[in-house]
């Protein structure tokens, strides 16, 4: 059965949900599923624009052809060719055999790479800025490369202000009835899983996101329609700066992520009396996470929001414990900046976690360590060293509280 939505006159939401789906890109948690969003326009020409997933193409096509209305599909436009939002195309191709496929000349190599389909003669290559006339519409079309693969385009349909953003302003998790962020309460129910689509997978691209954000300005933008998540057509301009903010890496809010990896409870029992200092201190966000059974995506994007990040770690066969070494490579590959740093390192007989931890971190530009000197526990934390904790947890408050 069809699930087709109206967004205004002619203009129809094709998407489907995918509540089977426990690991976006089988990495990160999607407790909540996903939305893999597609649209379609009715004018002189029929335009489809991305497809979905192939796990759910089924309740798609259903979609697809109902929104038509018995007519044939002129345009696919394919924003994105990761294969959740390609991953139907040829469905589509084999449904409409006149179809003509609209991308860029990376869009098409990808096809090739991911497809054994002939184009000859089924396809436009537009650049930037070019446009399509599609009847009473107009699309026009503007690269965004690495936001958050190297063919990425977003489509603006100039007459009614839509904006086909790709994997842009995408959120983790189905729709849940409502088609609009307005008619939820999207800060409270979505933000934080915004924020975590966006940092994993978007979030290395910060320079990328900027340079699509700067051309969007330019835009009278009246619909934004990702290819996850809500759509949206009230308070755009607060979603927008949101992206500003993580694609400059600037954090939302001062505070502090403690992310911990303790094997049998030592270092655990550091950052709980370090968290109370600073709490002492008057530090109101301390958000403490334990990489053994948080997975990083939380983490990483616990630090896209806060100022101040704590690693407080485990040696374990002479190298960081395995699972901070995962983190610490995501959190390496987000290029993160302007964030306040600070190690503490734990081991038994051979403590050399800060040794290995602050190579890594000085891969990232413009951050700073807060603490100069090694702040090390052997074994287990020792009364003689509550001062220095304590002078640590200052110093770390003296980068949150103005
Ligand atoms: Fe939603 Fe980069 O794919």
């Amino acid at each position: 059965m069809h699930n087709v939505k109206t967004i205004i006159n002619d203009v129809y939401y094709v998407g489907v949900n995918d509540r089977r789906i426990t690991l976006f890109e089988n990495t990160h948690p999607v407790e909540r599923g996903m939305a893999y969003n597609s649209y379609v326009i009715l004018d002189e020409k029929t335009v489809l624009l991305d497809t979905v997933d192939k796990a759910d193409g089924q309740q798609f096509m259903e979609n697809v052809i109902h929104a038509l209305r018995g007519r044939d599909l002129d345009y696919l436009v394919i924003n994105h060719m990761e294969p959740d939002h390609c991953g139907s195309i040829v469905d589509i191709m084999r449904r409409y055999p006149n179809v003509v496929l609209v991308g860029n000349s990376t869009t098409f190599r990808l096809l090739d790479q991911f497809y054994d389909i002939g184009l000859q003669g089924r396809k436009i290559d537009v650049k930037e800025n070019d446009t399509l006339n599609i009847g009473k519409r107009t699309l026009r079309f503007f690269m965004a490369p690495m936001v958050h693969w190297p063919e990425v385009m977003v489509t603006f349909e100039e007459s009614e202000g839509l904006l086909f953003s790709a994997d842009a302003f995408g959120t983790f998790g189905a729709l849940e009835g409502n088609l609009f962020a307005d008619q939820i309460n999207f800060a409270e129910l979505l933000l934080d899983e915004a924020r975590r689509y966006y940092s994993n997978i978007i979030g290395k691209y910060g320079a990328q996101t900027l340079s699509l954000l700067n051309k969007l300005e330019k835009l009278n933008i009246r619909f934004l329609l990702p290819l996850h998540g809500p759509l949206w057509r009230e308070n755009i301009s607060w979603y927008v700066d949101k992206y500003r903010r993580w694609a400059s890496y600037t954090p939302e809010e001062k505070g502090v992520v403690i992310a911990f990896a303790s094997i049998y409870g030592n270092t655990e029992e550091v950052i709980d009396i370090l968290a109370g200092y600073l709490a002492d201190l008057g530090v109101n966000n301390i958000r403490i996470h334990d990489v053994s059974s948080t997975d990083p995506s939380y983490i990483l994007s616990d630090v896209f929001r806060y100022s101040g990040l704590i690693i407080a770690s485990s040696t374990y066969n002479f190298k960081i414990f395995p699972r901070m070494e995962t983190f610490l490579s995501d959190l390496v590959s987000s290029n993160m900046q302007k964030r306040s740093f600070a190690v503490i390192e734990n081991g038994s007989w051979a403590p050399n976690v800060d040794s290995l931890v602050r190579p890594a971190l000085a891969k990232l530009n413009n951050n700073s360590i807060i603490n100069v000197e090694k702040f090390t526990v052997k074994s287990s934390l020792k009364t003689f060293q509550l001062d220095a904790l304590r002078k640590l947890a200052q110093a770390i408050a003296n980068t949150i509280i103005e």
